[in-house]
């Protein structure tokens, strides 16, 4: 059993709780911090939690506890990740993990130097889908992969320090984009370099200083690439959307607008509740089954909290935080200079340079004596067409078998 201090009585800190009191679990919410001391007494009678406090450093010292959970606004990620390492306990964070990459090595460092046991809380890369299409992806299945495409966009969110620039270090990149970029780079390869980006980013809607639309492409040094789509003005719920391009196959996910579940009310229901960010309350509807499984929470907590008692790293920790924070510092740059601009890492895990990326990616096409293959595909009458390239002079040809 852990006990756990919750940090925040938010959207996420009463997700988090419900997933990790929920099932029969073992463990539980021993403390709670609020600023308010009416939504903490609120919070803890809600969840039955023993204690409440207002006092941040008096929650995350709390003897008993032995993991922190930090679901505060992003500008306190940092303070509180510190003062967790200081305190010796285990930290899990929300996302994105910093407001900059400068912020989020800070945060690396602090747990490192304590030794302390660290979680980067990325929930989409547990959803059922994404871990089931990732074991299709690593078994092989579609090849190497060249594209991974992910989508979040929704009407905007739903409190007011996520709108001030300076509290949440940015707008639609730094708040939907981190999920984007981190499914992306799962299905490319964590230990793949991010090389550089190009993105673009406005403010199409909302009065507000940061952007609410931005699109994103990030390269990767064996020459796949990520692209990320992510809005705050887009309307009609939340869109949770992958795709991923491989040179064996493809998988295309919808992880939340349309889930295979469809209802009609022409009253609406008592409570008015249908799925996170959904504009709707009658008509068509389009809910999801357990936003907590389907949004990746449960198998998230599972695997952070059995990677602490087994004494191994969870699959996603402070590094990945950190790695997703780069990339989003390099889409802010682009998105000013319009230039494609470089991912900086002062630390970087993962493999080494690979100066034959680009010939691995010459050498796809089949070899066939003379020729190599391009493409090859069946005509309506059930000839079978070639296009070929001689291997010697490089000219292109066609071939109907
Ligand atoms: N899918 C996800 O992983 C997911 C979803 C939503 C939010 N989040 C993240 O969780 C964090 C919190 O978001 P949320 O949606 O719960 O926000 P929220 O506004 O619903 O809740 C924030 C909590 O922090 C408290 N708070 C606000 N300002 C504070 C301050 N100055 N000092 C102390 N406490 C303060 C609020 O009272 C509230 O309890 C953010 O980092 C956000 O990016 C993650």
């Amino acid at each position: 059993m852990r006990k756990i201090t919750m940090l925040g009585t938010g959207l996420i800190g009463n997700f988090y709780t419900q997933v990790l009191q929920g099932l029969r679990s073992r463990d539980r919410v021993h403390v709670v911090y609020s600023r308010s001391e009416e939504r903490g007494r609120e919070f803890a009678k809600r969840w039955n939690v023993p204690r409440y406090t207002t006092d941040l450093k008096d929650a995350i010292n709390d003897p008993e506890t032995d993991v922190v959970v930090i679901g505060l606004p992003n500008n306190l990620h940092k303070e509180a990740a510190l003062l967790a390492a200081k305190a010796g306990k285990a930290v899990l964070c929300t996302k994105p993990l910093g407001r900059t990459a400068a912020e989020a090595k800070a945060m690396l460092d602090a747990v490192e130097k304590a030794g302390v046991f660290h979680g980067y809380l990325e929930d989409l890369v547990y959803t059922p889908k994404m871990m089931k299409s990732l074991d299709f992806v690593r078994s092989g299945a579609i090849g190497r992969v060249l594209w991974a495409r992910s989508r979040e966009t929704h009407s905007g969110p739903h409190s007011a320090w996520f709108w001030d620039k300076d509290a949440s270090g940015g707008g639609a990149i730094i708040d939907l984009g981190c999920h984007c970029i981190e499914i992306a780079r799962n299905y490319i390869g964590k230990d793949v370099r991010p090389v550089e980006v190009m993105c673009w980013a406005d403010t199409q809607v909302h009065p507000i200083e940061a952007e609410d639309h931005s699109i994103g492409l990030v390269r990767y040094e064996n020459g796949a690439i990520g692209q990320f789509e992510v809005s705050w003005s887009f309307r009609g719920g939340m869109d949770l959307r992958d795709e991923v391009a491989g040179t064996e196959g493809t998988i295309w996910a919808n992880n939340f607008l349309r889930t295979g579940l469809e209802w009609f009310t022409a009253t609406g229901r008592s409570d008015g509740y249908v799925a996170e960010k959904a504009e709707g309350e009658k008509g068509w509807l389009f809910p999801v089954a357990d936003e907590t499984v389907d949004l990746g929470y449960v198998h998230m907590f599972t695997d952070m909290l059995n990677a602490l008692d087994e004494g191994r790293q969870p699959l996603e920790t402070f590094y990945d935080g950190y790695v997703v924070n780069a990339i989003i510092d390099a889409c802010y740059k682009s998105a000013k200079t319009k230039r494609w601009e470089p991912v900086k890492l002062a630390v970087w895990r993962g493999q080494g340079a690979t100066p034959n990326a680009a010939k691995s990616r010459a050498a796809a096409p089949k070899e066939d004596g003379k020729y190599q293959t391009i493409k090859r595909e069946k005509l309506p009458d059930g000839r079978v067409k070639l296009i070929l390239k001689d291997k010697k002079t490089g000219k292109v040809i066609e071939r109907v078998e």
